[in-house]
């Protein structure tokens, strides 16, 4: 069953069929029609570019430039260069006149990706963009119009940034017309299974071997899994199980420990990764380790926590108990039984 190929051309290669994906399908090629500026909203790894190039394919625009900048990838000067070009003389280094982003982009469409990243004053420059589609060039007084469409992308919660000053509310309103959030891949596991396969039958292909069978067992486990990389990530784990399978079988085994579960999940705490979001993980994690008869999700939790803030602090205090214990503002007794419980000896001196 092919249901990518009752959809446009433009999104057969995005996979995924959940409620969802179907919404952010409809939603592409509604506002594809238009140049209206569009926001895209998920977290990494989650097809932004994906639906950005997309949307350029499926507009009128078409056979217009598409350009991608990376507002995250520049200094701030630079990046005002980049976007509306300069002339020469306007700084030290430009030694000739340059066309930039806006205008190279004129009659096709211009993805701003990592846009919460751009500083205050250039956010002004584009807002006056956005809304009259006209700039000057760094350092001149002629102003230019542009017909260019914005694809805008964030992965941090743009109304945050707002909240902490970082971001112009104007701005954010002006870009936050069409919004498409892309969903987490561990909110869409149903999902999985054709993901899988599609990049099983890629890699299949780009390494010149048969395509793997997924097993139950994979599948169960990946389920279980949080995805903070999203697809990104399950992409390169499926081609890491195709590189290294010595069978045909796509087995547990093929995954790296720590989507296993046998190594601490990677707890990486982030404006967009919160206390809660990591208690959650943790949660789903303690339960999809129990057996259906225990009960004891509490103290599982509490331990698994415990052990790491010990492990991680006993590395940074080079295995110094007394420094440790410090650190921590724990009894070095109590330390010392801790370290013994969850066999950590060989960490500590
Ligand atoms: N639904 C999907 N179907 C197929 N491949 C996908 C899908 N979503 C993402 N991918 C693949 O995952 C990788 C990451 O996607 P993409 O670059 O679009 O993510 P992103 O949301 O822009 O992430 P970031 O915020 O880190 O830039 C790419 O290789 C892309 O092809
Ligand atoms: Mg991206």
């Amino acid at each position: 069953m092919n249901i990518a190929s009752d959809r446009p051309s433009a999104l057969a290669g995005i996979i995924g069929n959940c409620p969802a994906m179907q919404e952010v399908y409809r939603t592409t090629e509604r506002v594809a029609r238009s140049s209206a500026t569009v926001l895209l909203l998920g977290e990494t790894g989650t097809g932004k570019e994906l639906i950005a190039r997309a949307i350029h394919e499926l507009s009128p625009r078409r056979s217009g430039p598409y350009i991608r900048v990376n507002c995250g990838a520049l200094s701030e000067s630079l990046l005002e260069s980049e976007l509306f070009g300069h002339v020469k003389g306007a700084f030290t280094s430009a030694f000739e006149n340059r066309t930039g982003r806006f205008e190279a982009a004129h009659g096709g469409t211009l993805f701003l990706d990592e846009i919460n990243s751009m500083g205050f004053p250039l956010q002004v420059k584009l807002l006056r963009v956005l809304q009259e589609h006209e700039f000057e060039r760094v350092g001149d007084t002629k102003t230019i119009t542009v017909d260019t469409r914005i694809v805008a992308a964030t992965n941090r919660e743009l109304l945050e940034e707002v909240e902490e000053e970082r971001f112009r509310e104007d701005l954010y309103y002006r870009l936050n017309v069409l919004p498409i959030f892309l969903p987490p891949l561990r909110d869409r596991t149903e999902d999985l299974p054709e993901l899988i396969e599609y990049f099983i039958d890629k890699y299949a292909a780009e390494n010149d071997c048969a395509p793997l069978k997924l097993t139950k067992d994979a599948l169960e486990v990946m389920t279980t899994y949080t995805w903070p990389g999203n697809v990104r990530e399950l992409e390169n784990y499926v081609e890491r199980a195709v590189v290294m399978a010595d069978g045909p079988d796509f087995s547990v085994d093929l995954l790296p420990p720590h989507v296993r579960g046998l190594s601490p999940i990677r707890l990486g705490i982030s404006k967009s990764r919160n206390v809660e979001t990591i208690c959650e993980e943790l949660i789903n994690f303690g339960m999809a380790e129990q057996s259906g008869d225990e009960t004891d999700l509490y103290q599982q939790i509490v331990s698994m926590v415990e052990k790491q803030l010990i492990s991680q602090t006993l590395k940074v205090c080079h295995g110094v108990q007394t420094k440790t214990a410090t650190r921590l503002g724990i009894n070095r007794n109590t330390l010392h039984k801790k370290i013994e419980e969850y066999g950590l000896a060989d960490d500590a001196t």
